[in-house]
């Protein structure tokens, strides 16, 4: 079983992540949570190219080391994990570049398919997790995350965050795109819900997957 998560920063998914390894944990279930780039001896090094330089880096190079440091995560961690009936989640998957590679930084979408079936040796989550929510929201819950209550005065901030807003707004509307064409594997979720109610929500579909969730009762 392959659980992805998706959606812009600050929509909430390392926090859903957290509570699902938890419940997975307490049912006795074995599961892996991994993050792209790492995780593998080859993607670690490239991780630390990509975090190292990463303004020097085009999109087109950050694309091709995203998919390489991919495809040896897939191959050496996730295939084994999932052929061995370990639940695995994916904070981020091939969804990520289609969103930020393809609708926001405008590479084109079905050169992106081709290297997305490569890189995944066309592996495909059995559900993904969509946190919808406004890049407006999502800002203000970064801001509040470091304690800058002030940034919405400053003027320059606010030019600044407003290029961003631009583009986390194609993101969202790529994902939004991304979904219409594969509704089956999405559920989608309003990231302004509280934690617990989405966490209720994210169990509600995963009981109909996952047999041993199934039988009880969580809440
Ligand atoms: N449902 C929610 N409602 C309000 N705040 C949330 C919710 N989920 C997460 N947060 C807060 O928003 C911030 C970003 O959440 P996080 O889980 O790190 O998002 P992501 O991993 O998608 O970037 C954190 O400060 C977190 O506590
Ligand atoms: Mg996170």
């Amino acid at each position: 079983m392959l659980i992805t998560f998706e959606g812009i920063d600050g929509a909430g998914k390392s926090t859903q992540i957290k509570k699902l390894q938890i419940l997975l944990q307490k049912e006795g279930l074995e599961s892996i949570t991994l993050r792209e780039p790492g995780g593998t001896e080859v993607a670690e090094k490239i991780r630390s190219i990509l975090l190292e330089s990463r303004h020097e880096i085009s999109p087109v190079g950050e694309l091709l080391l995203f998919s390489a440091t991919r495809s040896e995560l897939v191959q050496q961690v996730i295939l084994p994990a999932l052929q061995k009936g370990i639940i695995v989640i994916l904070d981020r998957f091939y969804d990520s570049t289609r969103a930020y590679q393809g609708y926001g930084r405008g590479i084109d979408l079905s050169i992106l398919e081709t290297i997305i079936s490569l890189s995944t040796y066309n592996l495909k989550p059995d559900v993904t997790f969509y946190l919808d929510i406004k890049p407006e929201e999502a800002l203000i819950r970064k801001f509040s995350e470091k304690s800058l209550p002030l940034a919405f005065e400053n003027d320059d901030l606010d030019r600044m965050e407003r290029s961003g807003l631009e583009f986390f707004r194609k993101v969202r509307n790529g994902y939004l795109d991304i979904i219409r064409l594969e509704p089956q594997r999405f559920t989608v979720l309003n990231a302004l819900e509280p934690p617990v109610v989405l966490h209720r929500q994210i169990i509600e579909k995963l009981r109909t997957k996952i047999p041993a969730l199934e039988a009880r009762n969580h809440y």
